[in-house]
């Protein structure tokens, strides 16, 4: 899988260790990684894409073959920009399966060369969800095993903005 440019697709709101595992496996096994933060029309966010670009960037800093840039609209016009020949997305449980395999599915239709590899975490990550760590954080539980310290000051922001602290 050498001289593959490989782009890991997400929200990221925010980036949890989870992903850092992820991220971690998937740089040691393409020779380029491009993290790829979704403006996310899908949803509302709790972080800005500004945020969650500064946080991915500040965590994942000392990564030499990692490159983080945000895109909007379709993946498949992200992955042409840079060139990527692989989407790496992360399945922790087979309730995760279901959304992943549509997702391939669909990215498979708009482009048919291009493949979908799916990683899985560590055990200890395998319950750590974007989901839980935002309301966690926001109602003041420890996030330290979920999140890096960067991540966890910034949802301690958050928490005081809110009024919630
Ligand atoms: O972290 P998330 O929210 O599960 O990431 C989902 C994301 C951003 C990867 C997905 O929604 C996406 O690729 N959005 C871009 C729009 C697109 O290309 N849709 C067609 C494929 S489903």
């Amino acid at each position: 899988m050498k001289n593959t440019v490989a782009i890991y697709p997400g929200s990221f709101d925010p980036l949890t260790k989870g992903h850092e595992d992820l991220i971690h496996r998937a740089s040691r096994l393409w020779d380029k990684l491009i993290i790829a933060v979704a403006v996310a029309h899908h949803k509302k966010t709790l972080f800005s894409l500004e945020e969650r670009m500064d946080i991915v960037c500040q965590v994942l800093k000392n990564y030499e073959n990692i490159e983080v840039h945000s895109f909007s609209g379709l993946l498949k016009d992200a992955v042409e920009e840079h060139h990527a020949s692989v989407i790496v997305r992360g399945v922790r449980a087979v309730s995760d399966f279901d959304y992943e395999f549509q997702m391939a599915g669909m990215n498979k239709q708009l482009m048919p060369h291009i493949d979908s590899v799916f990683l899985v975490p560590g055990q200890e990550h395998h319950f750590t969800s974007g989901t839980f760590v935002r309301e966690i954080g926001l109602l003041g539980g420890d996030v330290s095993s979920l999140v890096s310290p960067y991540v966890e000051e910034q949802l301690k922001k958050k928490r005081q903005l809110q009024g919630l602290a």
